[in-house]
């Protein structure tokens, strides 16, 4: 019987859609994917670095796997992301039941990994590259599915030049590097051929994608083109019915881009604009080259563009230097721009960074950012409610993803990301289909809507979408 493996994904985005390619690389090799730890012979691990929580994830996960290493001789256990990627060697004599560890640049040796480490063999492999060649990964797997049907990301760029003071992710991602557009059309056609028809674009800056180029005079060479452009072609794809893209930097968005939210017809009304402060003073310190000024301007031209966007953000509090007046600006930031949603984080120090190294009496006090944030959280959530509220009454389509946490109901994504509930759903529906719904009724997490008529969606069975499920019926 083959063996089978399984991956537990922490993190973002970028983690979860290196899981997917993992996945792919794996079944290429003659492994099964299995359902749990449980029945696997093969663990990886995908770790996530971003602030000191996540991390520790791993170090209690591996403490754990002791026992589950032991309980089945010649079972594997392998750790990689963003962890992995800064402690490398370290993490391997730390865990002598540990067998191999991979870096973030090094997905494609993870089969031979798994072989070393079948034969007996422990290794770390963490090299960093800056070659296009892990963009070449064997064609997806028809067994690796995308986590919700109809739904898929592709990868147009890695890595991070922009060094914020707070962010480990330019140690642990590497240099910005654009992936050529032919490469990508190509794997978006074949996913929207496949059954797919909504593609979310990922990169860690990911509207800076083909910027050096540009810069450089030397698209045609590297065979990149401006973000705007790589979006009108993604959009003309037959068959596509939405387009995102996450997570972006606010000083990447130029004319092109702002203009495009407003012409393409399949991109979504929805942009996540990390906005991490509302303090110039703060920004400055961040090094996030923008004031709030401009984030405000940046927010209402994509408005102008396109009046029906909404707009998420990513905040921090507790950032060292970072004064009552100062958080002040971040409330008003958050009222001006009126995000419809956010993720607010207090400030994690993590080694190797800039902040890191602030002096002793720049650290906002662990209690003091906890009273920020809770009072960020309280001030978005009202925001959330209201925005939930101004949207009773509108008809709008939901792309369809699975059973609702509400028994009896199922949920969707409507164009502006937002989840809908739907309680009178008919019977035998399938995830990735699309419905039209209004929304009679407004919670602070979600929307709740009520049945117009269903669109049979994109996927076709069997294909791409191995988790494919029939709904309840209501
Ligand atoms: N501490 C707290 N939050 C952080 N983020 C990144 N680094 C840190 C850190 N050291 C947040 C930022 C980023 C999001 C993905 O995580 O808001 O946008
Ligand atoms: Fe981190 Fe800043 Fe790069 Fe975003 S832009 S990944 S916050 S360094």
């Amino acid at each position: 019987m083959a063996r089978r493996f399984h991956i537990r994904t922490y993190g973002c985005q970028m983690n979860v859609h290196d899981s997917q390619k993992l996945t792919s690389l794996l079944l290429h090799a003659g492994l099964e994917e299995g359902p749990d730890d449980e029945t696997a012979d093969v663990l990886v691990i995908n770790t996530c670095s971003i602030r000191e929580k996540a991390e520790n994830r791993l170090y209690s996960d591996l403490g754990e796997l002791r026992a589950w290493k032991q309980a089945r001789p010649g079972r594997v256990i392998g750790v990689g992301g963003c962890v992995a990627q800064q402690e490398g060697d370290t993490v391997l004599r730390r865990f002598g039941h540990l067998d191999f560890v991979f870096g973030t640049h090094n997905l494609r040796l993870v089969p031979a990994l798994v072989a070393a480490a079948e034969g007996g063999e422990r290794s770390a492999r963490t090299e960093e590259s800056r070659s296009l060649e892990r963009f070449d990964l064997p064609r997806r797997h028809p067994d690796a599915g995308s986590d919700t049907p109809g739904r898929a990301f592709v990868t147009v760029m890695e890595g991070c030049d922009m060094f914020c003071s707070f962010c480990i992710v330019p140690t642990t991602r590497g240099r910005e590097i654009s992936r050529p557009a032919a490469g990508i059309l190509e794997e978006a056609r074949a996913l929207v051929e496949a059954g797919v028809t909504e593609l979310t674009l990922l990169g860690q800056t990911v509207n800076a994608y083909g910027r050096h180029d540009v810069r450089r005079g030397r698209t045609a060479a590297a065979g990149t083109l401006p973000f705007a452009e790589l979006l009108r072609e993604l959009d003309r794809i037959p068959g596509l019915r939405r387009l995102r893209y996450t997570s972006p930097h606010p000083i990447f968005f130029d004319d092109e881009l702002v203009r495009a939210h407003g012409e393409l017809e399949h991109l979504c009304p929805h942009v996540h604009l990390p906005a991490q402060s509302g303090s110039d003073r703060v920004l400055e310190r961040m090094r996030r080259r923008y004031t709030a000024a401009q984030l405000i301007e940046r927010a209402a031209a994509l408005r102008r563009a396109r009046p029906d966007l909404v707009l998420t953000t990513d905040l921090i509090v507790g950032h060292p230097g970072e004064s009552d007046a100062d958080f002040e600006a971040t409330l008003r930031l958050v009222r001006e721009v009126g995000f419809v949603d956010a993720y607010s984080f207090k400030y994690s120090p993590r080694p190797g960074t800039a902040a890191a190294e602030a002096a002793p009496d720049e650290r906002v006090e662990p209690a003091l950012a906890q009273e920020r944030l809770e009072r960020l959280q309280a001030l978005q959530r009202d925001q959330t409610l209201a925005y939930h509220r101004s949207r009773v009454g509108q008809k709008t389509t939901l792309h369809l993803e699975g059973e609702s946490r509400r028994p009896g109901q199922v949920r969707g994504r409507d164009p502006q990301h937002r989840v809908v509930n739907v309680a009178d759903a008919p019977g035998r529906l399938q995830a990735g289909e699309y419905l039209e719904v209004e929304i009679v009724e407004a919670t602070p997490h979600s929307l709740i809507g009520a049945l117009i008529g269903a669109t049979p969606g994109g996927v076709r069975p069997g294909r791409l979408d191995r988790t494919l499920q029939i709904l309840p019926a209501s």
